[in-house]
């Protein structure tokens, strides 16, 4: 509007001066000699108007084939967006579903290590140590459990050797330390050495005269039962902790012991 103005007033300016040498800048201003009439005048200043317009127009378009551009570009980053979040939950998920499967085998080898394959990662702390005026006492924890072999290597490895229970009075004092459970617990007796003849290895003594097996046991189940624990017979009620001749290989809980 401004160079619309001062255009006009320039050319109104010409004419009043009557300045002859006054060059108009299109045809149509020409055909009017050099002071165009009234209607030229109007004519010039319309299409002057008409030349802004369309400049404006084309300003516009190209400010909204911008904007269009602009947006384009707000998509793509918003989708590349998207498709990143999606990609990094993806990443987390797998990276939490592997982190879960390793832990869980993790977990499985350490208690596979600590049952059966390597009792001597495992050392007798004194404090749990129990005395009683038949011996020094180890009684393993729930989650000490391993074959008897074991069992025995564990508590030789400890300086002690698997309970052997001589009298009574030494079986209720076991058995009051077990705490309630029903989990079965190794004991030094074994008939491996010789079928039918059970021996206290702790000690190195027949099972004799103190016998305190379960009704209907020892009985080799299978033909392979060869090693004595404690054990609360499952299919008697009201039974008690009693002796019983298992599979050796069984992993089981124990009791170390070392003699008075
Ligand atoms: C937006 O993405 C489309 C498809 O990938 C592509 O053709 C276009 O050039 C992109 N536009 C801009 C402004 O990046």
């Amino acid at each position: 509007m401004l160079h619309l103005s001062k255009s006009v007033f320039i050319f109104a300016l010409a004419c009043v001066l009557s300045v002859r040498s006054w060059e108009p800048r299109r045809q149509v201003a020409k055909t009017g000699g050099f002071c165009p009439s009234a209607v030229s005048f109007r004519a010039y200043a319309k299409q002057d108007l008409e030349y802004c317009y369309e400049k404006l127009n084309f300003q516009k378009e190209l400010v909204q084939e911008q904007a269009a551009v602009c947006e384009q570009t707000i998509g793509n980053l918003t989708q590349a967006f998207t498709d990143q979040v999606q990609n990094c939950r993806s990443l987390l998920d797998d990276a939490i579903e592997s982190e879960t499967l390793l832990t869980s085998q993790l977990t499985k080898e350490l208690g596979k290590c600590i049952s059966a394959n390597n009792p001597e990662l495992v050392s007798i702390k004194k404090s749990d140590l129990i005395e009683y005026s038949t011996g020094t006492y180890y009684i393993s924890k729930s989650f000490e459990r391993t074959n008897w072999y074991m069992a025995n290597l564990f508590c030789k490895n400890n300086g002690m050797e698997l309970a052997s229970v001589e009298t009574k009075e030494e079986s209720d004092f076991l058995i009051s330390m077990f705490g309630g459970s029903t989990d079965k617990f190794w004991l030094s007796g074994t008939d491996l050495g010789y079928e039918n003849y059970f021996y206290w290895i702790g000690v190195g003594i027949l099972i004799d005269p103190f016998w305190y097996f379960e009704v209907g046991q020892p009985d080799n189940a299978n033909n392979n039962e060869n090693c004595v624990q404690y054990f609360v017979h499952p299919d008697i009620s009201d039974a008690t902790y009693k002796w019983n001749d298992a599979n050796c290989e069984e992993a089981e809980r124990f009791v170390c012991e070392v003699e008075s």
